[in-house]
């Protein structure tokens, strides 16, 4: 059975101090059993989060695929494993629109955490001109099968995907629970072509955009989806606990 996967993603939100009361409320009732749950945090608050959460997951936004050397302003694995990251957020549609993050980077990246065994999520998503053009699917494939590029099927069930339409995000349009269980289903199939339906079948593929406690129940009943990363709602520590608990 795939893992049920629900992360927030703070962005650039949460100093230590934010991070420090989100947690004390938080932590401890994160314990459902079926659902792995995880909080995206910036750099800063990465320490204070490990430090504060027991059930909660902690997850970095971003990395450098380098170990080390002249990349001003970059983070490395080897500070991330440092202090006890094990999951890493990549090719978010915000770095690769803002930020210059490529589909070879995110491959890079990809190989890299899996390398240091930690845990990449990789994100994927298409714009609104590309699904009114109706090439959601292949934009979408395309996007996987360079994240994959050269990653094993052993490594490629270690990840976990995360389609993020990015008309959805932060605009309060979630995509329709048959929309993105449609997508969520190709990126499957796609798994399935690039390595085999065994190795497909156990990847979690989770679904973002503007997914809130009244709409995450819809969107986890459908096949393929099985998990959320989670903005805006996720800062709020009520909300938060509601997304992570949504079959309670
Ligand atoms: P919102 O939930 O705010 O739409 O953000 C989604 C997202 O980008 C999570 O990574």
């Amino acid at each position: 059975m795939r893992k049920k996967v629900i992360f927030g993603n703070w962005k650039m939100n949460g100093t230590n101090a934010a991070v420090e009361e989100f947690l004390s409320v938080v932590d401890a009732q994160a314990n459902n059993t079926e659902v792995v749950a995880g909080l995206g945090l910036p750099f800063t608050a990465l320490s204070t989060g490990l430090k504060l959460s027991k059930n909660v997951k902690i997850a970095a936004q971003n990395v450098h695929f380098e170990k080390n050397g002249a990349f001003t302003g970059e983070i490395s694995i080897e500070m991330l494993k440092e202090l006890g990251v094990e999951f890493v957020i990549i090719g978010h549609s915000e770095r690769r629109e803002m930020f210059g993050e490529t589909d070879n980077t995110v491959n890079l990246k990809a190989k890299a955490i899996l390398a240091a065994n930690m845990t990449p999520l990789v994100c994927c998503g298409e714009t609104l001109e590309t699904k009114e053009a109706g090439k959601t699917v292949s934009f979408v494939n395309n996007q996987i099968e360079k994240a994959y590029a050269g990653i094993s099927k052993e490594d490629a069930i270690k990840t976990i995907i995360a389609y993020e339409p990015i008309w959805a995000i932060g605009t309060g349009k979630t995509a329709t629970s048959q929309d993105a269980e449609v997508v969520c289903k190709a990126i499957r199939e796609n798994l399935a072509k690039i390595y085999d339906q065994a190795t497909a079948d156990q990847i979690s593929i989770q679904y973002g955009g503007s997914v809130k406690p009244d709409n995450i129940k819809e969107l986890m009943s459908m096949p393929n989806i099985d998990g959320a990363l989670v903005g805006g709602a996720s800062l709020l520590s009520k909300d938060y606990l509601a997304l992570v608990n949504y079959n309670k």
